[in-house]
């Protein structure tokens, strides 16, 4: 059935509709506010930030210290911690929304984007209605949807599958071997998560990987790096980096995390693979608690594992830390301006603006610091566009 013969609500909005009340939708919603221009944010939950609230453990602190992940114009409290929880970091979503006054639409599913170069409007469809506007800005995250690959046999397991965006805490797996597959942050913290409850976790680690300490020297090693390279290439950059990781944390590769041949920040550059930044895991692998297992998983039996080498390993429980992806494809339609999984094709800085009104914030792979970037650019853009169309004080908007 065609979507005309749907009973459809039509709405055309003022200012730009935003996909996504995510940290960057509502950081958008907010610049543009702040400017004095309204907007419409479509979100497919019922709540805002819905990546955090509903699909992380409940033990995650922000990885990065909180001033490298501020939204523009309102910052933290001040009492909170470096790293503030999930709690805390979603406390502060729903201040910043709060302030700024941004009441997103919930329930709200966009299946489809389209620009109508006829009338010079983006055409927003979700599942129950129909929206138009000058300008479309794609919020919908990196993180999307989850990745869960295929593995032979898997529907025959009889334990616990869960991927790490279900994943909430350890309490449910205590005394349980847990095969966790994936080394990245999720897949090292959640590991970290089933030892305190009293779990085996046996960790895959198929591909290298960088883990390096979350601080060195009593800074962030995060704030190292950006420091070091405001003076020196990228390539030096992750020379001292890896140089001071391997004094603090010894050689990884003796326990079975090979390093990729190419430094950490310049991997994160060319393929936006995030190096592990170490809250305890670590140590944890030294002691055998969490083991490695450097082989990949060939099947998945009733109650276990086999793997490439022939090992079989009996498992109560499966967690796949395999990841997140953009699901930008599916909905937007007839633009090149992403790649086939998602991504921006056009390199930081300078992916935040496509073409007819398209923008972008949050496709930067540099977190909450890259979706401050784009925000106050989109917003300022935006701004210089509606300015000259209003009247005296009221602000039109119309199609060409
Ligand atoms: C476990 C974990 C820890 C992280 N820690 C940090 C950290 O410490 N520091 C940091 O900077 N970054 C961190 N990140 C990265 C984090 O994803 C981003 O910083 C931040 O959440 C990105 O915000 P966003 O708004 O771009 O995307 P999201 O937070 O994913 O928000 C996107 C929103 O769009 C909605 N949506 C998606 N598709 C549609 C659709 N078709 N229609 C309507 N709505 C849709 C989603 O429901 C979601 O609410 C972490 C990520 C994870 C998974
Ligand atoms: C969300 O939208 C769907 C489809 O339009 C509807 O059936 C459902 O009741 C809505 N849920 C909420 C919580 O509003
Ligand atoms: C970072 O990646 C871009 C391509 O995405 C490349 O043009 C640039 O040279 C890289 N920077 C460094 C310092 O390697």
């Amino acid at each position: 059935m065609g979507s005309c013969e749907k009973d459809n609500i039509f709405m055309k909005p003022a200012g730009p509709i935003i996909v996504g009340a995510g940290p960057s939708g509502i950081a958008v919603a907010a610049c543009l506010k702040e400017n004095g221009i309204p907007s419409l944010v479509l979100e497919r939950s019922d709540c805002i930030a819905s990546l955090w609230q509903y699909k992380t453990y409940d033990r995650l602190k922000l990885h990065l210290p909180k001033h490298f992940c501020e939204l523009p114009l309102f910052g933290y409290p001040k009492n909170f911690p470096k790293y503030p929880t999930k709690k805390q970091f979603v406390s502060y979503m729903e201040a910043y929304a709060n302030h700024f006054e941004i009441r997103p639409k919930f329930n709200q599913t966009v299946v489809s984007a389209e620009f109508d170069s006829e009338h010079g409007v983006w055409r927003v469809e979700t599942q129950d209605s129909v929206y138009e506007s000058r300008w479309l800005v794609v919020a919908t995250g990196e993180n999307a949807e989850a990745v869960v690959p295929e593995i032979q046999g898997i529907e025959k397991f009889e334990g616990v599958v869960k991927h790490t965006s279900e994943y909430k805490s350890g309490c449910e797996f205590t005394n349980q071997r847990v095969l966790v597959v994936g080394c990245g942050n999720s897949g090292m913290e959640v590991s970290l998560d089933l030892c305190r409850y009293n779990a085996s976790p046996f960790m895959v680690v198929r591909n290298s990987v960088h883990v390096l300490p979350r601080e060195m020297f009593g800074m962030t090693t995060f704030g190292i790096a950006i420091a070091l390279l405001k003076w020196l290439p990228l390539k030096l950059v992750d020379k001292l980096i890896l140089f001071m990781a391997n004094l603090k944390l010894g050689n990884t590769d003796k326990l079975g995390l090979r390093r990729p041949k190419t430094g950490p920040l310049e991997l994160k550059n060319a393929t936006g693979k995030t190096p592990v930044l170490d809250t305890g895991a670590l140590s944890l692998i030294k002691s055998g608690n969490i083991k490695v297992v450097e082989q990949g998983v060939r099947e998945v039996t009733r109650n276990g594992a086999k793997f490439m080498d022939g090992q079989e390993i009996a498992f109560d429980s499966i967690v796949l830390a395999t990841g997140y992806k953009s699901n930008v494809p599916f909905w937007l339609k007839g633009s090149d301006f992403f790649t086939k999984n998602g991504m921006l094709k056009t390199p930081f800085p300078n992916g935040w603006r496509g073409e007819n009104g398209l923008y972008t914030v949050g496709f930067t792979r540099r977190g909450l610091l890259g979706t401050a970037c784009d925000a106050l650019k989109i917003a300022n853009e935006v701004t210089c566009q509606c300015r000259p169309m209003s009247g005296d004080s009221k602000l039109e908007f119309r199609s060409k």
